[in-house]
């Protein structure tokens, strides 16, 4: 398919330079390039061409399809490098339970959350978990989506965890989203390991860990470093050993507590780092001069009322920021991420552009497809966002809760139009 978008009001995070960083950092976050009057060119899945408006290829535009874009912004799809969006039922009774009073540690003490839904986990079938969760997938691409990182993890036994696995190996076949999967065998202790932890860790390093890579299953392998859940010393354990099977770390890291795992991630060139809620001077120290990027879930912050990531200092220290959604039924039960990036203004005060840079190529770079997508670029993936008219780009982050997504492009194909805004 060719197409031309034509009168675009600004063409957002454009990328000209070949020298160009893999993501954005420090000052450089709040200071977007954008085009205004602008065309784009895509063919065969990818963006070939763009310029202002007093370059348009009129000749070209007369044999090709063309949209015009008036009084719309053009913009790289969101990339969103955390989710848990694969699992067996949603765990509303729990939110009761946190209303009431009760902690997400507490309630993991008593072996719901996570551990709840592994044994739901245990019992659906593998079709029903891909029907389900493409339903999400539609949705997510609807708010704009057009990469997505899904973990394992609610498996928690080898053949549950291979079949979560599975599970993503198909929405990857049936999707036109670009999708990651991030092994998570060590995302809870299960109860009958709970005497001895090390044990379980066990499992995952000498049956999962070999197996997922046996079958490539997965691109990334994740831990839960957190108070009640996995030490340091089993996470530094783990993640040595997926690094001999070429797995690299993203981590879930200091959300309960000052756990040690951004230390513990930086030192294994963790791809990201994710969550953050408890992180000080010595977590952006120790990001700082990495390659690990810094990973904020304002959904599961807001929904477990937590304390809010340092973001302001570690934009402030020129580290980059990434926000992603953590769509997952116990903290964060939402992967809008048009959600995401108004609560990155709001809550933690991030200008709009700061904001649409962490949705955008800082999320790719968190997922390793910097060079594929996250910006305007000649070569990059056609994964565009064209937004309804709208009076100005901070509108987006503005308007919270409403959709401003008119029509997604993945591939360089229409896969979700707005119909009132055809
Ligand atoms: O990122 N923190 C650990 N894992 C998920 C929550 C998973 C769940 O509660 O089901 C998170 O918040
Ligand atoms: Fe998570």
């Amino acid at each position: 398919m060719e197409i031309i978008l034509k009168n675009i009001k600004e063409l957002v995070l454009v990328d000209e330079h070949s020298e160009r960083p893999p993501f954005l950092a420090g000052p450089a976050m709040s200071d977007l390039p954008r085009l205004p009057q602008a065309w784009l060119h895509l063919r065969d899945g990818l963006i070939r061409g763009f310029g202002p408006m007093t370059t348009y290829p009129q000749e070209l535009a007369r044999e090709v399809m063309t949209i015009d874009t008036t009084d719309r912004y053009v913009l790289p799809a969101w990339c969103d490098s955390h989710t848990h969006l694969v699992f067996p039922a949603s765990r509303e009774q729990e939110y009761v339970d946190k209303i009431r009073g009760m902690s997400y540690e507490e309630i993991a003490r008593r072996g719901g959350g996570i551990l709840h839904s592994s044994r739901l986990m245990q019992e659906v079938p593998e079709e029903d978990l891909v029907e389900e969760a493409l339903a999400r997938l539609d949705e997510i691409i609807a708010y704009g989506t057009g990469a997505v990182e899904i973990k394992s993890g609610y498996g928690l036994t080898t053949e549950s965890e291979l079949k979560m696995l599975h599970v993503i190996r198909r929405l990857r076949e049936l999707s036109p989203l670009t999708i990651r999967a991030t092994f998570l065998g060590a995302h809870a202790v299960p109860m009958e390991y709970r005497g001895d932890p090390d044990r379980y860790v066990d499992l995952v390093l000498k049956e999962m860990l070999p197996e997922v890579a046996r079958q490539g299953l997965a691109d990334f392998v994740d831990v839960f470093c957190d108070t009640g859940f996995f030490t340091v010393e089993q996470t530094a354990r783990i993640l040595e050993t997926a690094a001999r099977y070429g797995l690299r770390p993203k981590i879930h890291a200091n959300e309960l507590d000052f756990s040690g795992g951004v230390q513990v991630g930086v030192q294994h060139q963790a791809l990201s780092v994710d969550h953050l809620e408890r992180s000080g001077e010595a977590e952006i120290q120790a990001l700082k001069g990495s390659r690990t990027m810094p990973t904020v879930l304002p959904g599961a912050a807001f929904f477990l009322n937590l304390p809010h990531a340092p973001v302001r200092d570690m934009i402030g220290a020129g580290l980059p920021v990434a926000l992603a959604s953590d769509y997952n039924p116990g903290s964060s039960p939402s992967g809008n991420m048009q959600l995401m990036l108004s609560m990155g203004c709001v809550t933690y005060r991030m200008l709009p552009d700061e904001a649409i840079a962490a949705c955008t190529l800082n999320g790719a770079y968190a997922m390793g497809l910097d060079d594929e997508l996250g910006s305007i670029r000649v070569g990059k993936k056609a994964n565009l966002i064209i937004t309804k008219k709208i009076p100005s780009l901070e509108y987006l982050p503005y308007a919270f809760g409403s959709n401003k997504v008119a029509t997604v492009i993945l591939n360089g194909e229409i896969v979700h139009q707005n119909k009132k805004c055809s």
